[in-house]
């Protein structure tokens, strides 16, 4: 199938590890060239020349920026189309939560993942539409995460920074339809990321499990029995990243191995 990615341009956030990365791989294998973006120089050097090993023929560019400051994020992005010589997919990757209960999260760290994500996401939304709108085949890819739809006590701060990303999804789908650009949300489940590495050493330690019991304890609620990986992840993007997913906006869609209840 022709995915019609082939000379594309694309700037993806928090593209030095996880599932960034792996969005930035597939990507490239698609013949996509790439703006990777994070706040971290040595990582991102370290993730272009990843992409670069696998895919020799890659144009891949790095751009610090550190969604925490918004100071850095228009120049960042205008540095990103100046080195690729446009856009067409933004892909907005970067994020996380701190993990707890509400009496266990500081005032600090709400203010600061919420920077990341939503709020972030939305800056780079805004500096980089204008480019978008000139391309044929603008994409919007958020990041966000099934608890934005199911929110857990023990993951307060994982219900809201998703949930409000889905939202301004919808919303910015209805803004940028007139101009073409389709924008979509991936609500990854736990992913066998950093992120999941020390959420299954947690369940260890809160449960008193070996860390193989505690994976399988966290695979319990996974009707399909297996951990997310960032390729399943990735794969979703490259297609919603593609011609073949044109009249497909405004939506987000569950990589979580059926464990979401809700339909
Ligand atoms: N893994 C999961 O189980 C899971 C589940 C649901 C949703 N998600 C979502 O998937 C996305 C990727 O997560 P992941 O699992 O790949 O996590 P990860 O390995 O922790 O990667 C997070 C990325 O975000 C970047 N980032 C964090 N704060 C930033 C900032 N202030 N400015 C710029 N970049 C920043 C990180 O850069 P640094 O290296 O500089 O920290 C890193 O590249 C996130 O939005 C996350 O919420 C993940």
């Amino acid at each position: 199938m022709d995915l019609g990615l082939h000379g594309r341009k694309a700037i993806i956030s928090g593209a030095n590890r996880g599932i960034g990365l792996t969005i930035a791989e597939h990507f490239a294998a698609e013949g996509v060239a790439l703006a990777l973006l994070g706040r971290n120089e040595a990582g991102l050097t370290v993730a272009a020349a990843q992409v670069r090993a696998k895919h020799p023929a890659a144009k891949v560019c790095t751009v610090v920026m550190d969604l925490e400051q918004p100071q850095t994020i228009n120049p960042a992005v205008e540095a990103s189309v100046t080195q690729l010589g446009g856009v067409d997919i933004l892909v907005n990757c970067a994020g996380g939560a701190y993990r707890g209960r509400l009496e266990e999260i500081p005032d600090e760290m709400w203010e600061r993942y919420f920077k990341v994500k939503p709020l972030g996401l939305l800056r780079m939304t805004r500096a980089a539409l204008p480019h978008l709108k000139k391309s044929d085949q603008g994409r919007v890819i958020n990041i966000s995460g099934t608890r934005g739809r199911e929110p857990e006590a023990h993951s307060m701060m994982s219900g809201p920074i998703n949930f409000g990303t889905l939202s301004v999804t919808k919303a910015m789908a209805n803004e940028f339809g007139p101009f073409g650009i389709t924008v979509n949300a991936i609500a990854p489940g736990s992913t066998a990321t950093r992120r999941f590495t020390e959420l299954v050493e947690i369940t260890a330690l809160e449960r008193g499990l070996s860390l193989e019991k505690a994976e399988q304890y966290l695979l319990q609620e996974v009707p399909l029995g297996k951990v997310i990986q960032p390729e399943d992840v990735a794969d979703l993007a490259v297609f919603l990243a593609s011609a073949r997913s044109r009249l497909i906006s405004g939506t987000a869609i569950n990589v979580d191995g059926g464990r979401t209840r809700s339909i």
